[in-house]
């Protein structure tokens, strides 16, 4: 199989995954749950859970513990997605090809279906639990709780959001980067490894090569941001109207993409055990 068709295998099982915890649209809440199918339906690359899945399976995982997690961190993410494109953040009308959930829905029901996921995450991932109770599951929804917020994604967004007195230092952006973006992607991985009982050097490692990659990935969004049309990316792009420090104001595109390049070559180095 190539590698093509062995992604869009490995995403379509998770698209199905997801869609067994997702709730049914009926009761008086009725409008609160279609918007939270719409935005986790909306599609996506799933490469969250995707990542999670495959250190899972790297190192020795075989049972189904590892799902609720899967299903938690892409309702988490979605949740992320939602209000960064509402009217106080990024205020965008598209998102993964279609009309963002606020501007179907409205703001109030945007809000709520944020809110929504974000809770439904954490009942999600609190069901591993009903297949293991280890201490290892605790530590994994410590973790996923952590990342998920004021010093993971929420804090990222935070920086993300506030205005700014004084122009950004490259210091900030790389944290904020890091946060609002590399912590889901860490945390996948480790909960990928965590789950799977990998020896801690080998957790360290996946969390270090998550941490480039997750870095590169938020700067490669910032690329595509000014490279790409909104059609294309299927997503608003709207950095620049946004005054938004990135990694395009700061170096410029020939220089982020430099900065990718780098970052990639030591995530290969940090799987490897060895750093420039
Ligand atoms: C978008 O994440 C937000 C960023 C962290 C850059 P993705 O690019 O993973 O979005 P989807 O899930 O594929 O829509
Ligand atoms: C958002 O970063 C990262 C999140 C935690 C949601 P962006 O604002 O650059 O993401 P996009 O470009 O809207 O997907
Ligand atoms: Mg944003
Ligand atoms: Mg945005
Ligand atoms: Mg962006």
């Amino acid at each position: 199989m190539s590698f093509k068709e062995e992604l869009r295998t490995k995403t379509e099982e998770i698209e199905k995954l997801l869609t067994t915890y997702l709730p049914q649209e009926t009761g008086f809440q009725k409008t609160v749950l279609e918007a939270v199918n719409y935005s986790v339906l909306a599609g996506g690359k799933r490469l969250r859970p995707l990542l999670m899945k495959e250190t899972y399976q790297m190192f020795g995982g075989e049972g189904k513990v590892v799902e609720p997690f899967m299903a938690a961190m892409e309702m988490i993410h979605t949740y992320s997605l939602v209000h960064d494109d509402l009217p106080a953040m990024d205020n965008d009308e598209y998102r993964r090809g279609k009309k963002t959930t606020h501007a179907v829905y409205g703001e109030a029901m945007g809000i709520l279906a944020g809110d929504a996921l974000l809770n439904l995450a954490f009942e999600t991932a609190a069901g591993a639990f009903d297949m293991e109770t280890s201490p290892r599951t605790a530590k994994a929804l410590q973790i996923l709780s952590g990342k998920a917020g004021i010093y993971g994604m929420i804090g990222g967004q935070v920086i993300d959001t506030m205005p700014e007195e004084v122009p950004m230092t490259p210091e900030e952006l790389e944290a904020m980067h890091g946060m609002k973006t590399g912590a889901l992607i860490r945390a996948s991985a480790v909960l990928g490894c965590l789950a799977a009982c990998a020896p801690r050097d080998v957790i360290l490692q996946a969390d270090l090569y998550a941490a480039k990659i997750g870095l590169a990935f938020q700067i490669v969004d910032d690329i595509l941001d000014v490279t790409e049309t909104s059609e294309e990316l299927g997503k608003s792009a709207s950095d620049a109207e946004n005054h938004k420090t990135t990694y395009i104001t700061l170096y410029g595109v020939e220089k982020a993409r430099e900065m990718v390049r780098r970052l990639v070559l030591e995530a290969d180095l940090a799987v490897k055990g060895t750093m420039l």
